[in-house]
């Protein structure tokens, strides 16, 4: 629920943040090292990208052979990302979308979503997401950890419930559907003189087949 220290992340929120004149002029940001390292011995296939903002990461995984859609609620943000992607990344079908309602009627070889606050709990967006992963195929979740300083960013981006550790998202998993692959904290700066973050990264495989329960 908002309150005067937490915004609700909802449709609005997200439009006035990616309408901000001075983020929506900054120049593209580097995707977090995160997507790279974790996917890139992954069989190439289909991926989303959900609340892709900028649409760094999803960039990266087109030009590495993904078959991209990336998704997000704001239409600013997309149009922000699509002008990133115009030199960088063809094929990148686009999604305006509120994921934490949506159905999508499909599924993908990598979902991944890196620091989205919805206006759902942050652990419930995590388990309705997995549940658009193919069988035998990969979650790949960036969370903001614990003691996060985004430098220039207000407090009240950073709501206790968006803050997870590598076991609360982990624990959501369990086997025989769900492998846990990684799972760690990790922290790290942004530029020269930019940020510096405090980074969960929990990988996830879904099992091929039937499941016997
Ligand atoms: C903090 S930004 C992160 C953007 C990008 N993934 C990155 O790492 O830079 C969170 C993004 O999630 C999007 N978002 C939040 N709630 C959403 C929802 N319910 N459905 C789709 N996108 C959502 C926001 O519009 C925003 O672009």
């Amino acid at each position: 629920m908002a309150t005067p220290d937490t915004p609700s992340f909802d449709q609005g929120f997200w439009q006035e943040h990616w309408n901000d004149s001075e983020r929506a002029a900054a120049k593209p940001v580097a995707a977090n090292p995160y997507v790279e390292r974790e996917t890139s011995g992954l069989p190439r296939g289909t991926a989303i990208d959900a609340g892709c903002g900028a649409g760094a990461e999803a960039i990266l995984l087109a030009q590495q052979g993904w078959r991209v859609t990336a998704a997000d609620i704001s239409s600013a943000a997309l149009a922000k990302a699509k002008a990133n992607a115009a030199d960088e990344a063809e094929g990148i079908e686009w999604l305006e979308a509120d994921l934490s309602t949506l159905s999508p009627g499909r599924q993908w070889d990598l979902v991944m979503t890196h620091y989205a606050h919805p206006s759902i709990p942050q652990l419930d967006f995590y388990k309705r997401i997995a549940g658009w992963v193919a069988p035998g195929g990969t979650l790949l979740i960036v969370a903001h950890g614990h003691a996060h300083s985004h430098g220039h960013h207000a407090p009240e981006d950073q709501p206790e419930d968006v803050q997870r550790t590598s076991d609360d998202i982990a624990s959501l998993f369990s086997e025989p559907e769900w492998q846990v692959v990684s799972a760690y904290e990790e922290w790290r700066s942004v530029g020269d003189d930019g940020p510096h973050l405090s980074d969960t990264v929990v990988r996830v495989t879904r099992a091929a087949g039937p499941i016997d329960r």
